[in-house]
């Protein structure tokens, strides 16, 4: 395995300044794929694997070799394959999983090794039954024998959010001492707020010894909604690492979804001053992939991917598009790789939008004949959810559309 491909701190893999620039840690294939409904098998892995390095990620956590044999082959291919970025594989800090995760990475051309290990009171007692000195001594010697492997070493504590700071900062105080280049602070079950989170790295920034010799990575779940405003928060406080999934998939209510993070870095640019690598251009093909995949579709109100992301229907907002399309658009769908805004005719729909789609149509209608299609359009709208473009050329010609 290579021993060279651990980032140094104060730059990325095209040397950018660490300063402004947020590494997107992919887990699509490994926290996401182990939720209900959502497994894919090698070929659909590798397929997803190619798509999320041409997106750009920086970081690709493939899998968990130790979990199935179909995994580890899952991950060795992905090894393989992959040009760009950095392959990851997800171990426990035992040693079988490391070595097993390490043989699975061995072709890679940059690779990294996960660790994890609980560090709550609730995990400590009841999964672990481990002290917390027997946290720290096993996550020092996982670290140093995954480092006999791999120069770059993530340390991740379990349910860290609702682990006692000060008991955090002596785990990450070690796992960096032993040789940990990013150490991620998990909400493993999406426990905290976006305020709380902005203290807690800070405060660990602040505290944990050699900070500055790490990454600090988020990783959130889903539970109450929020996230990507707690990955947001986490990022604010000086995490330069976030971990997400496509659509958001991943344990119970998922994980933070990428499209959303790096939209919000994007179109929030003056606010947050931070990039990512991510060609946006690619994040509604991407979505649209995963969703074949695994034959799970995203909710039509899904932000940035879903179908009404970029779709008008009530007739004062498609009026405004039609003037300006900033009135009710914050980004163009050509950024995030859908080809045009819908403005979608319902029984909410106005004389503008109706005016223009039958022009679209090759039918231009003076205002009486208007005055009749629209009284007629708005009867089937009340009839149909969406008025289609066969509807209207048979209201324009004056025929009944339901005959
Ligand atoms: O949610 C979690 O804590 C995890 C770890 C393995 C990082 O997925
Ligand atoms: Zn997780």
């Amino acid at each position: 395995m290579n021993q060279q491909t651990a980032q140094r701190n104060d730059t990325t893999a095209n040397g950018d300044s660490a300063e402004d620039r947020v590494r997107i840690f992919d887990t699509t294939l490994r926290d996401g794929e182990q939720a209900p409904g959502f497994s894919m098998d090698r070929r659909a892995k590798l397929c997803m694997a190619q798509a999320l390095e041409t997106l750009g990620v920086d970081i690709l956590e493939a899998g968990f070799p130790q979990a199935s044999p179909d995994d580890f082959a899952a991950v060795e291919e992905i090894a393989r394959t992959l040009r760009t970025a950095t392959v990851c594989a997800l171990a426990r800090c035992q040693t079988g999983d490391i070595d097993t995760a390490a043989r699975a990475l061995e072709h890679a051309k940059s690779s990294r090794i996960h660790l994890f290990l609980s560090t709550s009171p609730l995990h400590r007692e009841h999964k672990l039954g481990m002290s917390k000195q027997q946290v720290v001594e096993t996550a020092i010697a996982s670290i140093e024998h995954a480092r006999k492997y791999c120069a770059d070493i993530e340390f991740s504590a379990e349910d860290a959010m609702r682990t006692e700071p000060e008991f955090l900062i002596e785990v990450f105080s070690a796992a960096i001492a032993a040789g940990a280049t990013t150490v991620n602070v998990p909400d493993t079950v999406g426990y905290i707020t976006p305020s709380e989170m902005l203290e807690r790295i800070t405060y660990l920034r602040q505290h944990v010894r050699d900070a500055h010799k790490a990454v600090f990575s988020t990783h959130c779940h889903d539970d109450l909604g929020m996230a990507v405003a707690n990955s947001l928060a986490a990022v604010s406080a000086g995490a330069r690492q976030v971990e997400c999934t496509i659509n958001g998939i991943g344990e119970r209510a998922g994980n933070a979804a990428l499209e959303e993070i790096v939209m919000a870095l994007k179109v929030r640019a003056p606010h947050f001053g931070l990039r990512t690598g991510i060609d946006t251009r690619k994040l509604h093909p991407t979505s649209r992939l995963l969703t074949q995949l695994t034959g799970q579709v995203v909710q039509r109100n899904k932000a940035i991917v879903g179908d009404n992301a970029f779709a008008h229907e009530s007739g004062i907002h498609q009026h405004g598009m039609l003037k300006h399309r900033d009135t009710y658009e914050i980004m163009h769908p050509q950024d995030v790789g859908i080809s045009e805004t819908t403005l979608v005719l319902g029984k909410h729909s106005g004389r503008h939008a109706l005016r223009q789609r039958l022009e679209a149509l090759g039918h231009t209608v003076d205002d009486e004949a208007m005055e009749s299609i629209f009284k007629r359009f708005k009867a089937l709208a009340d009839r149909k959810r969406e008025v289609r473009d066969e509807d209207l050329e048979a209201l324009a010609l004056g025929q009944d559309p339901d005959a």
